[in-house]
């Protein structure tokens, strides 16, 4: 894996002409301009190792230790930092333990959406800079759990909506705030995907991921709040399905299928299809916000304007992949040097996953065990932060 010693030059240079030390919140150390943030990693799955890989090409960054449930999987990111860096690192099954040994600047938490909370809050007690996996968690308690600690942290939290953090959707979020097509009236997503993918493992399981459509549709929902200006919809109308014959369904089984309505104050309404097991020319994604003077196509970051040929919102086509996954981890350490708030914080992501937990609240009787439609108001949802 290759490093950047660009950025690692232009990163010194910027941060040496404004301040030769900067503290870190949250972190016991003073930080300076060219000390890479000392981080570690707890939950090292799929998600976590991908972006201990990320990380590692990130000079600012360095990985100082890893931690999972299953050592393994620590050691594999271990490993990682072997490859690339040639440096051992320890690795722990307990992160009690391993924040309590290892002086570290912040954490990074990839735990399964169900187990965030159970992780991050002890963290930000512990006045550690953390960014999280998303979405905040899988039920309403705890992302009032998070929300709070996050109010109360020395530390900052950030979560991974790594679209807030790439230059091609910040370009189509800042015209749509500029005004370029007008009010936004209506904003249409969806995320279709062949076979039943993505149902299997923990994701299927409704006490773990809180269905579906949070565990991986949140992004949409954050993206769209984000364009509404970070402000929570008043009603949600929703309905849900499962359609696959799982032959071991978990007792609380999500849906693979939904079909969901938010209305907002502002009258905008968000209408959102998340579909497993389509056809394959059914598949894809869509981010369409329309305005009364045109639309932006927020997934091609291109803006249609009425009356003028379409272009591009910005040179650099929008990502939620490999580069903005890489833009939220430099984002993370600016913003711990700083002091700053990162774009997709504790009051944002709460507004995101509580629109997720809202339509499936609104779809999915516990009660019954069974998805039908629902309707359900922002005030009614429980949630007391
Ligand atoms: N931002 C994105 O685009 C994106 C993409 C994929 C997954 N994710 C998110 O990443 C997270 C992890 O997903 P995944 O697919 O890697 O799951 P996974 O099951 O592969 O990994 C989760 C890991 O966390 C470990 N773990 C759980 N509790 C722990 C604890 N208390 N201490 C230490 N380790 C613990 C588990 O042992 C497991 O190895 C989820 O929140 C998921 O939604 C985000």
């Amino acid at each position: 894996m290759a490093k950047n010693n660009v950025t690692r030059r232009s990163f010194i240079q910027t941060t040496a002409a404004g301040a030769s030390v900067l503290a870190v919140s949250g972190s016991k150390r003073v930080l300076g301009a060219n000390d890479r943030a000392r981080l570690a990693w707890i939950g090292c799955g799929g998600r976590g190792s991908y972006l201990s890989r990320r990380a590692l090409t990130v000079d600012e960054i360095e990985i100082v230790a890893a931690c999972d449930l299953i050592l393994e999987k620590a050691n594999r990111v271990a490993e990682y930092v072997k490859e690339e860096e040639n440096r051992s690192i320890n690795t722990y099954v307990d992160f009690r333990k391993m924040i309590e040994k290892e002086e570290l600047d912040g954490v990074v938490v990839a735990t399964e959406v169900g187990n965030h909370a159970k992780v991050v809050v002890p963290v930000l007690e512990a006045g550690l800079n953390c960014l999280s996996e998303k979405c905040v968690d899988a039920n309403i308690d705890n992302v009032d759990a998070v929300t709070r600690a996050a109010r109360k942290a020395k530390g900052i939290y950030q979560v991974a909506f790594q679209r807030r953090s790439d230059i091609g959707y910040r370009a189509g979020v800042q015209a749509i705030h500029d005004g370029q097509i007008g009010d936004v009236a209506f904003m249409q997503g969806q995320w279709h995907w062949g076979g039943t993918g993505h149902v299997g493992g923990w994701v299927g399981n409704v006490d773990i991921s809180g269905g579906k459509l949070n565990e991986q549709a949140c992004h949409h929902m954050d993206l769209m709040s984000w364009v509404m200006g970070n402000i929570a919809p008043t009603h949600c109308v929703a309905i849900g399905a499962i359609t696959v014959d799982y032959k071991n369904p978990y007792r609380h089984q999500a849906e693979n299928m939904s079909s969901v309505a938010w209305h907002f104050p502002t009258g905008a309404i968000l209408s959102y299809t998340h579909l497993h097991g389509v056809p394959d020319a059914f598949t894809g994604e869509k981010s369409w916000v329309v305005g009364k003077n045109g639309g932006v196509n927020l997934l091609q970051g291109v803006i249609y304007v009425r009356g003028q040929e379409p272009k591009p919102v910005s040179d650099k086509a929008p990502s939620w992949g490999d580069d903005s996954v890489r833009g939220e981890l430099i984002e993370f350490v600016e913003c711990l040097r700083s002091g700053k708030t990162p774009t997709s914080n504790a009051e944002t992501a709460r507004i995101a996953t509580l629109m997720t937990l809202m339509a499936e609240k609104a779809m999915f009787r516990r009660d019954q065990n069974s998805y039908g439609p629902g309707i359900i108001k922002w005030e009614d949802i429980g949630s007391t932060t």
